[in-house]
């Protein structure tokens, strides 16, 4: 688009009248990120699940331009973990991120390079804005409805995966006695102090 343009959001699935990808994120994709191992390996041997979706209107990758689109995560748990995305810090680390809640009951888990952490509540109306240098990991605690969120980050930003995927987050979202309950992540990794 070299013109400005408009899509729309309609209820009740907000996917986007126009997007230019549409990322598939199944149960193999998150291998080692779930707590339980034995329930990962259960679920995965019966089908690699799917468990969220990415819509992405792409800009180019510029610091002027934004990108954004819609993420929906599944309704679902393995083990006692609620369905969440793999997170992410941005690869340009100094880079923030806003999402609305459209649909659906979450928190978005959110660590800093130090180890602080953040969790904050999402369901329709909220807004939450992601400060620069904070990891983001969105959890659907919703039962049986998607966490539907629109985002919007500089077009620059990228992803890095690895270091999630290497020490995890401090925080877990797990249910407990039917509620969703925030934990210490055991097998979290603390950042080595520079
Ligand atoms: C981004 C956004 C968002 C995110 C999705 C999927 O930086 O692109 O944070 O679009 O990518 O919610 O989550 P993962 O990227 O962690 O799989
Ligand atoms: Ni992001």
């Amino acid at each position: 688009m070299t013109i400005p343009f408009s899509f729309r959001l309609e209820a009740p699935d907000f996917i986007p009248s126009y997007y230019d990808t549409h990322i598939k994120r199944t149960l193999s994709a998150m291998q080692g990120q779930f707590l339980d191992q034995n329930a990962y390996d259960r679920m995965r041997a019966e089908d690699d699940t799917l468990l969220y979706e990415v819509y992405e209107i792409h800009r180019p990758e510029v610091p002027g331009e934004l990108s954004h689109g819609i993420s929906i995560v599944h309704p679902g748990r393995v083990g006692a973990e609620y369905a969440m995305t793999k997170g992410h810090f941005h690869r340009v680390l100094d880079t923030s991120e806003i999402y609305h809640c459209l649909k659906g009951h979450g928190f978005m888990v959110m660590e800093s390079p130090e180890g602080e952490w953040a969790v904050e509540e999402l369901s329709p109306g909220t807004v939450l804005y992601v400060l620069p240098c904070w990891a983001h990991r969105s959890v659907n605690v919703g039962a049986g409805e998607d966490l539907v969120t629109f985002f919007a980050y500089p077009g620059h930003a990228g992803h890095d995966y690895g270091t999630i995927e290497a020490r995890g987050f401090r925080k877990l979202v797990l249910d407990r006695n039917g509620a969703p309950a925030i934990v210490d992540n055991p097998r979290w990794v603390k950042a080595a102090s520079s």
